[in-house]
């Protein structure tokens, strides 16, 4: 019997309510897989700093560091309450990047996936949907603007200034390249190099990277990109799209943007890998406007379940099941408020019922 430890960080808003969900589906994983799971609360987000004085306690640091892989629901509070917490303690600043930075996550793993059926989720029409949207995006994670220096002040004319570096060494581009082209290899073999080499020496430099690392993957065909061409295609053809490769900022602007082509962020989960440890979370923040409402669909909380079935225990099978059992809710009519206005001829259901929902049908399957 294997026996994997997980640690379980709620977060904020609605956070909560959506880990239950998924904590429901790992439990059935459990009895099904005849797995041993181990789930370890541990505070982490806004709420940790309310209740532990830091959004990153050493004691979930400690829980985090015992884990096989961590379950992260979203963090952060309105901006308005934000300012209650001192900027550096603040759950994005003071808990999440401070994660990523202590895991070394590099490669971040958003898949954009709107099957057919699903469509009408969707802003765009159905012919520009054609057969489902269902890319890759691979976004840097632990460099770029978001790690590179950082210095404000006054300047010598008494202006106030700030100067924020986006940097990266050739290693850390290689490693995320490479990302790319092992998730091309097991797909279409085409990879999107998204940049700003027209403007950015940053992109200069990854690119020649590009370059050479894609010597050792001669099957993968390298389609470039600029950043700024690459939102407009995304809303005018998106299914061109496969896997796509690009840095932290451009990643985290593009995969929002994924998520408001599929109809919401709340189809988006994720996967944030390092070299030794993983952890999971959905794309999108808290959303404390509907927290507590049970209006919150479950999906990408659900679907970073899958995820870390895939990417951190190789039980590749039982990840399509969890993502064809939530298809299967959709596909049956039903739907939460959040992603479904009334009238649109959907079923409305809560957050819990969604979660008991693809626990039956997780249930009804086979398993090998
Ligand atoms: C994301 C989020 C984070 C980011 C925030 C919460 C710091 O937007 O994961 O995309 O900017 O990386
Ligand atoms: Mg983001």
């Amino acid at each position: 019997m294997s026996k994997y430890k997980i640690a379980i960080l709620a977060g904020d808003g609605i956070g909560p309510e959506i880990t239950e969900e998924a904590i429901k589906v790992l439990k059935v994983i459990e009895q099904r897989n005849n797995l041993e799971l181990e789930l370890m609360h541990t505070p982490f987000g806004a709420s940790a700093y309310f209740s532990h004085g830091h959004p990153y306690p050493d004691e979930s640091k400690a829980v985090c560091d015992q884990a096989d892989a961590i379950l992260k629901g979203p963090i952060g509070l309105s901006h308005e309450a934000s300012k209650e917490i001192p900027i550096d303690l603040q759950p994005e600043r003071g808990a999440l990047l401070p994660m990523r930075a202590r895991y070394n996550t590099y490669a971040n793993i958003r898949p954009v996936s709107l099957p057919k059926g699903l469509a009408h989720f969707s802003p765009l029409k159905p012919e520009v949907i054609g057969e489902g949207i269902d890319m890759i995006m691979i976004r840097e994670l632990v460099g770029g603007l978001y790690f590179g220096s950082k210095e404000t002040g006054v300047n010598d004319e008494g202006l106030r200034y700030v100067k924020e570096a986006l940097e990266y060494d050739e290693n850390q581009i290689a490693q995320i390249l490479h990302e790319g082209f092992k998730i091309a290899m097991r797909r279409k073999k085409v990879l999107h190099n998204i940049h700003k080499s027209n403007v950015l020496k940053s992109s200069v430099l990854w690119n020649e990277i590009m370059d050479e690392v894609k010597q050792e993957y001669p099957e993968v065909e390298v389609i470039h990109m600029l950043v700024d061409a690459a939102a407009t295609h995304l809303c005018l053809n998106p299914t061109q799209f496969d896997v796509m490769v690009m840095e932290n900022m451009f990643g985290d602007i593009l995969s929002d943007q994924g998520g408001g082509i599929l109809g919401s962020l709340g189809l988006m989960p994720s996967a944030c890998l390092g070299p030794e440890k993983a952890y999971y979370e959905p794309s999108h923040g808290s959303a404390p406007d509907i927290a507590g409402k049970g209006i919150a669909n479950p999906y990408s909380m659900i679907g970073s379940v899958a995820m870390m079935l895939e990417y951190s225990f190789d039980m590749f099978q039982e990840a399509e099941n969890v993502w064809a059992a939530m298809q299967g809710v959709f596909n049956d009519g039903y739907s939460t408020a959040d992603l479904s206005k009334p009238g649109a001829g959907v079923n409305m259901i809560s957050t819990v019922e969604f979660g008991d929902k693809v626990v039956e049908k997780l249930s009804a399957m086979p398993t090998i």
